[in-house]
C-alpha cells in the first residue's frame, strides 16, 4: 500500500499536514484512523514476542511501549520537522523528562538558554539540586562566550526556537556551530515545523508541547519529541520507563489538529503582526515584544529565520503593572480570557509573572525582563478587527 505521504508531490507542509502519514488499517477502510484505545495487543505465539520485540517484526505490544496512534502522531511530526523518528509523551514535560534520563546523567553538564519555559527551568533546577546535574545558563543573545562554558561532561544545550514569553529568536545556525558536538535540544513549540524546522539547521533534537500549536484546539494534554532513530530509540525506552507516555485518544486528537497546522500558523502569524502594530501605538501599552516588529531586539533575525510568519504569540508590558493587568483581565473575560495555556482557537491571555514564571524570584523575573506588567497574548482565529475592538475595550481607562 502506497502511503500518502510518499506520493511525488507531497512535499510542501500543508500536503504533508493534511494527508498525515496513516496507512496502517486498510482492511476496514475507515476514512479516519480508528482509536487503539486498548492496555495491550494480544500475540499468537512467543516466536511472535520474540520478533516483536527484536524488531524483525512490525507490531505492538503494550500500549505505555508503542500503540499505533501513538506511532502515527509521532511519525507525521518527525516528518513535518524533516527528522527520522519521534515518540509522543503525556505532556511536553514529559517529552523534556524522557530526553533528559536518557542523554544525562548524575555529574554530566548541561547549558540552557536563560530565558527558558519556567517549568523547564525548575526541572533542570530541580535535577541539578536533587541528583547532581551540572546546569549552566547562557544569554541567547551572545553566543560568543558559549564555546568557553563548554566542558568534557557538557551533554546537551537547551533553547527555545522562539522564546516564552519575550519572544526571543535563537539563532540555531550559530548556535550549533559554537556548539561543536554537543547535542542541541530546541523546544520549538513556539516556532512549530511551519514556522522554523531546528534539525535542518543542525539540532540533535527538537521537542513540543502539543497542547499547543500542533494539537491548537486546547483540549489535548500532550508532548513530542522527534530526532534521529537512534536516539529517539533511547527516549522511548526512558518514556516507557517512567511512564510517561501518551494516551491513545489524545494522541488521535493531536493527529486530527496537525491536519490543519500549516493553515493555522499562517493566519495566526498575520493575525499577530496586525494586533502587534496595533498595540505598539496604544497609549497605555508601553512596550510590545513580538519578533515580526521592527523594534523587537531580533527583528533581522527573525526575518531570516522565520520567513513564514513569526507565529501567534505576542507579549505586551503595562505601565500600570499588575493591578492594570488584573482590570484588563478583568474587563475582557468573556471576549479574551485569562487562561494559562496558548495555541488555542481562540485568542487568550495569559501571566507569566503568576503563572509560567512564578517558580522564579521577582529578582529572577525582573533579570529576565519579566515584569508585573507583563501580558501574554496567544493570537487565536478570530478577525484581526474584532480582536483590536477588544483590547481597545478592555484598555480603555476604568474611572
Ligand atoms: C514553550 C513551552 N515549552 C514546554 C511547555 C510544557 O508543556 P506541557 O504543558 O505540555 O507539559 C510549555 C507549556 O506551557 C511551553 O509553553
Amino acid at each position: 500500500m502506497t502511503k500518502p505521504h510518499d506520493a511525488p508531490n507531497a512535499s510542501a507542509d500543508s500536503t504533508l499536514a493534511a494527508r498525515g502519514g496513516w496507512a496502517e488499517d486498510f482492511t476496514t477502510r475507515t476514512s479516519s484512523p480508528p482509536v487503539y484505545m486498548t492496555t495491550a495487543f494480544d500475540l499468537h505465539s512467543l516466536d511472535q514476542l520474540d520478533a516483536v520485540t527484536g524488531g524483525r517484526e512490525k507490531g505492538y505490544i503494550y500500549t505505555r511501549d508503542g500503540n499505533p496512534n501513538h506511532e502515527a502522531f509521532a511519525s507525521d511530526v518527525a516528518r513535518l520537522e524533516r527528522a527520522e523518528a519521534g515518540v509522543v509523551t503525556a505532556s511536553g514535560m514529559g517529552a523534556l523528562t524522557a530526553v533528559l534520563m536518557a542523554l544525562v546523567k548524575s555529574g554530566d553538564h548541561v547549558l540552557a538558554a536563560r530565558v527558558l519555559y519556567g517549568r523547564t527551568g525548575q526541572l533542570l533546577n530541580h535535577l541539578a539540586a536533587s541528583f547532581g546535574l551540572k546546569v549552566t545558563y547562557f544569554d541567547v543573545a551572545d553566543l560568543g562566550s558559549l564555546p568557553s562554558l563548554i566542558t568534557p561532561e557538557t551533554k546537551l544545550c537547551i533553547v527555545e526556537s522562539i522564546s516564552n514569553p519575550l519572544l526571543e529568536v535563537a539563532d540555531l545556525p550559530r548556535l550549533v556551530s559554537a556548539l561543536g558536538a554537543v547535542p542541541l535540544l530546541v523546544d520549538s513549540t513556539f516556532g512549530t515545523p511551519c514556522l522554523i524546522r531546528p534539525i535542518e539547521h543542525g539540532a540533535a533534537l527538537v521537542w513540543h508541547s502539543v497542547s499547543k500549536y500542533l494539537n491548537g484546539h486546547g483540549d489535548v494534554m500532550a508532548g513530542v519529541v522527534v530526532g534521529s532513530h537512534s536516539m529517539i530509540r533511547k527516549i522511548r525506552a526512558m518514556s516507557s520507563l517512567y511512564g510517561v507516555n501518551a494516551n491513545p485518544f489524545e494522541s488521535w486528537l493531536a493527529s486530527r489538529g496537525l491536519r490543519t497546522l500549516p493553515l493555522r500558523m499562517e493566519r495566526v502569524s498575520q493575525t499577530a503582526l496586525t494586533v502587534a502594530r496595533f498595540l505598539e501605538q496604544h497609549p497605555r501599552v508601553s512596550k510590545v515584544f513580538y519578533p515580526g516588529l521592527a523594534s523587537h531586539p531580533d527583528h533581522a533575525l527573525a526575518q531570516r529565520l522565520l520567513p513564514h510568519g513569526c507565529g501567534g504569540m505576542l507579549a505586551f508590558d503595562l505601565a500600570g503593572g499588575r493591578s492594570a493587568v488584573d482590570a484588563l483581565f478583568r474587563a475582557l473575560a468573556d471576549v479574551i480570557p485569562f487562561s494559562p495555556t496558548l495555541a488555542d482557537a481562540r485568542t487568550t491571555m495569559s501571566y507569566p509573572a503568576g503563572t509560567s514564571h512564578k517558580f522564579m524570584t521577582a529578582a529572577e523575573r525582573a533579570d529576565y525582563g519579566i515584569g508585573d506588567g507583563l501580558v501574554r497574548l496567544s493570537i487565536g482565529l478570530e478577525d484581526a478587527a474584532d480582536l483590536e475592538r477588544d483590547l481597545s475595550c478592555g484598555l480603555r481607562p476604568r474611572v
